[in-house]
């Protein structure tokens, strides 16, 4: 066993461990498929469409949805490929320790902190958004400093020509985080048969939407479909780079609305729990993300038909544009569904990032104590639960939503190019593995997915990129200290004589 970095985990390891799981084999190819869209519908559709509309995109909001979608297409046909040839629970981060290497598996893994954890960040701040809104349908309202970051509750005291707060912290954003983490240290299996109630709530509101708005569609909203380009001028009086409206703006929105797709791979780690995980796994990914960007583009039409782009509420869009036309009780549904929904999504990404913690701490390249340790009782990594929980908790309280699903987005981009890359190195290397699923063309999409992903990424404005060259330093740094001499592989490699990768785990 070699002592670099691009030493790989060989097949037969994760076939020891899938052989080893105690996980119960339920979940069918609709069920994953439930689960898979349980996990995109979100803050992306009822919240960012708000901001995306508004400030980028205008009524071709619809179009930034296409684009997304298309780049997350070419993503999840090589997403679903990996899954079929390693159907194990770790996504991205395990296909990529399986084939490519090990830096490049940390490195993947490292972003899809950004994508779980910011993702459920981002989440949280929605979820915040709807429920101050439903409370204020019951004529309770929140004090703007309590349910809001200083920045946010500046803007917006600001605008309603009060005065600025000393202080704010985002309290609902903070309770739910909790909440949630509670859920997940006693166990996901009491909150399955929630979710799956959740799900088609969803979706149900998500058509409700489609086919009442429709009813109410001005298309002079639609006109002009893309408004003309304005240069984004940051607070020191320069152009930031970015642009409001235009195509630029168009495709600034995309980057922001492609986090409405995020959670089509959260499939992939439940491929665990998969009756025939080889099969329903990929078309679970490619179902869930066909069905959504269909249902996406219909809100998104109808959304920017039934109110001016420019007056589309930021908060809670979907159902303020139902309140514009004075269907109150459908405002009443759509928030009570979003904020159920926005919490299901919560669970799945919270539950992600603590498997592929797990994951990466079982291959030794995170500490075992904080992340592998199950609850005696619970029987679930709850010390790396809590923790997952308070630094949302802390982010989501503090953080505008723009900056947080910003950075999420960037790393998944950056998560679905490399693995695009990986499926074709896999391709390369061991062209004789069974493949269940094969990526159609996939030098072709493969190629095409890195370029797609790797340009939205070109779209994220300046500040998000300094911030993510940061994390992504920060990851390499670990890696180097910590990571790579503690990692099973090394150790099998210092103790080439001791026994095999499961002995070394024990010790
Ligand atoms: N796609 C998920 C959402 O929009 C993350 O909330």
């Amino acid at each position: 066993m070699s002592n670099s970095v691009w030493r790989v985990k060989p097949v037969s390891a994760f076939e020891a461990e899938m052989k080893k799981s105690e996980l119960k084999r339920v979940l069918t190819k609709w069920g994953l498929t439930s689960l898979g869209i349980g996990a995109i519908i979100g803050g992306g559709i009822f919240t960012l469409t708000g901001i995306a509309a508004h400030d980028y995109a205008g009524p071709a909001l619809a179009l930034s949805f296409v684009i997304a979608g298309v780049g997350c297409l070419f993503a999840s046909l090589c997403y679903a490929e990996f899954a079929s040839v390693l159907p194990v629970e770790g996504s991205a981060y395990a296909y990529a320790y399986g084939t490519v290497g090990e830096l490049f598996a940390w490195f993947i893994g490292w972003n899809l902190i950004l994508e779980y954890m910011m993702g459920a960040t981002t989440v949280a701040v929605a979820w915040s958004g709807y429920f101050v809104k439903l409370l204020h349908l019951f004529g309770i309202d929140f004090p703007i400093w309590l349910c809001n970051d200083f920045v946010t509750a500046t803007e917006k005291c600001e605008a309603l020509g009060l005065a600025a707060p000393s202080f704010a912290f985002n309290l609902p954003a903070f309770i739910i985080t909790w909440i949630v983490t509670a859920i997940l240290v006693k166990g996901i299996k009491e909150a399955a048969s929630t979710n799956n109630i959740i799900v088609v709530v969803k979706i149900a509101v998500v058509l409700f939407v489609i086919l009442v708005g429709a009813f109410f569609i001005n298309t002079q909203n639609w006109t002009p479909f893309i408004p003309e380009q304005v240069p984004v001028i940051g607070e020191n009086g320069e152009a930031t780079g970015a642009f409001k409206f235009g195509f630029g703006g168009v495709l600034t929105a995309a980057t922001i609305v492609f986090f409405a797709y995020i959670g089509f791979d959260a499939v992939s780690t439940q491929a665990g729990e998969a009756i025939n995980p080889k099969k329903d796994v990929p078309f679970a990914i490619v179902a869930s993300l066909i069905i959504c960007t269909i249902l996406y583009i219909l809100v998104s039409l109808v959304l920017t038909g039934m109110v001016k782009y420019d007056q589309l509420d930021k908060a809670a869009p979907v159902a303020s544009a139902f309140s514009g036309i004075g269907i109150n009780w459908a405002v009443f549904i759509i928030t009570i569904a979003a904020t159920a929904g926005l919490t299901s999504v919560m669970l799945v990404m919270m539950l992600g990032q603590t498997r592929i913690f797990l994951g990466m701490a079982k291959d030794g390249l995170l500490p075992r104590g904080m992340f592998a340790t199950l609850h005696t009782k619970f029987k679930t990594p709850y010390k790396s639960t809590i923790l997952v929980g308070l630094i949302i908790s802390i982010v989501a309280s503090v953080t505008p939503i723009d900056k947080v699903s910003e950075m999420c987005s960037m790393g998944t981009l950056l998560a679905f190019a490399m693995v695009c890359v990986a499926v074709m190195i896999l391709r390369y290397k061991k062209p004789e593995l069974e493949r269940p699923y094969r990526t159609p063309a996939v030098y072709l999409v493969g190629t095409l997915g890195v370029a797609f992903n790797i340009f939205l990424m070109c779209f994220v404005r300046p500040d998000t990129w300094i911030a993510f060259m940061i994390w992504g330093v920060l990851g390499i740094l670990v890696y180097f200290i910590y990571s790579k001499n503690r990692s099973n592989l090394q150790r099998e490699h210092d103790n080439a004589n001791t026994g095999s990768l499961d002995d070394i785990a024990k010790k």
